[in-house]
């Protein structure tokens, strides 16, 4: 059985951080984050918002697409790496908050691929014949985990959330055709937050170098990231036995506009067939996909009978791709 998304869903916070702001903050130009980047600005949390409260409006409006209730709802997943606690799940907070009483929860951490992952399993309990109703979302307030003194990481990011819920195909041929996961663990430090776990608490040393935040080394993972987003290409134009003209819409991870370049060379495709946000909402790690998704979605760019490549690459090192038949 194949599993078709019914409901697309996102939320952005209002605030506009734009890089106008960052240069009163930090020792950088518009010209060098948009150059570098292709990033003007991004959303920033209000200080009383945490991730499930993005979260639930993504939600939300996803299950409204649907044409769903909370309580139809037979499992959520929330991707993020910024949970609002440590535990209890993310998900659990926005099962309470949408009715979805019958629901199972869980949080799942692939950093910027964790809406790929998400899908992917959601795509799993949906055409198994587990659960027929899955609502999966990618969500993130990045800000709170980002050091403002350090140009090389808090120009990239922005928070914000996306939604999409999971159903079994009518038809047989709308949907998730196929799902790509992988990750290299050899590289896990390239990007982390080397506090606020259980190897290195956030203690007063840790608080005072601002070890929670988030740490990369940008140059190295662009290199990989461009690689290992061409192979996934490949791999899933390969595993479906299509070529790159098969393809009619990008719906790219928004980390840097060279490598959503990159990937849509190697795909050849023009850029009108390229779903960009990264421009307005920057890097929302797990938020950016279903975001993308969201905007192309509601602004009938991708349509019914459209084949559409999903990708993205992240901390773990992870990354991964979908093809769906939408
Ligand atoms: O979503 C998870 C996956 N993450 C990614 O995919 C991000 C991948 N990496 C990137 O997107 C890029 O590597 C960056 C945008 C992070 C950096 O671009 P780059 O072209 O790789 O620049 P760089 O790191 O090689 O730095 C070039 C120069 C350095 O100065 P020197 O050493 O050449 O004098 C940096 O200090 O740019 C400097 N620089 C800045 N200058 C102004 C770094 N950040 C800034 C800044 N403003 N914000």
């Amino acid at each position: 059985m194949r599993t078709s998304i019914a409901g697309t869903g996102s939320y952005l916070p209002d605030r506009v951080l734009t890089n106008a702001d960052l240069e009163k903050m930090v020792d950088t130009t518009d010209e060098w984050i948009l150059s570098r980047t292709g990033i003007s600005e991004r959303r920033i949390a209000a200080p009383e918002q945490a991730t499930s409260d993005l979260a639930i409006e993504a939600g939300r409006m996803a299950l409204e697409m649907a044409g769903l209730e909370g309580g139809e709802i037979d499992l959520i997943i929330v991707a993020t790496l910024t949970p609002d606690y440590l535990f209890p799940s993310t998900a659990g907070l926005v099962q309470r908050a949408l009715g979805a009483h019958r629901a199972a929860a869980f949080d799942l951490e692939a950093a910027c691929t964790g809406f790929i992952y998400a899908l992917a399993i959601g795509d799993l309990f949906v055409s198994s014949g587990k659960y027929s109703r899955v609502l999966v979302i990618g969500a993130e307030v990045l800000s709170r985990f980002l050091d403002w003194e350090d140009r090389n990481t808090c120009v990239l990011f922005g928070d914000g959330a996306g939604a999409a819920v999971l159903v079994p195909s009518e038809d047989g041929i709308r949907g998730i055709v196929s799902t790509h996961l992988h990750n290299d663990g050899r590289m896990a430090e390239l990007l982390h937050a080397p506090a606020g776990g259980s190897r290195r608490p956030t203690d007063a040393e840790a608080l005072a170098q601002k070890l929670y935040t988030v740490k990369m080394q940008g140059n190295e993972v662009f290199k990989i990231a461009v690689t290992k987003l061409s192979d996934v290409v490949d791999e899933i134009l390969d595993a479906n036995g299509l070529k790159e003209e098969d393809v009619d819409f990008l719906v790219p991870h928004q980390a840097n506009l060279r490598i959503i370049k990159a990937t849509a060379r190697k795909l050849r495709l023009p850029m009108d067939k390229v779903i960009v946000t990264v421009d307005r909402h920057g890097n929302t790690s797990a938020a950016s996909v279903p975001l993308a998704l969201d905007e192309a979605v509601r602004s009938n760019r991708i349509r019914s009978g459209d084949t559409v490549l999903l990708e993205a690459f992240g901390g773990g090192l992870t990354w991964g791709g979908a093809l769906v038949n939408w």
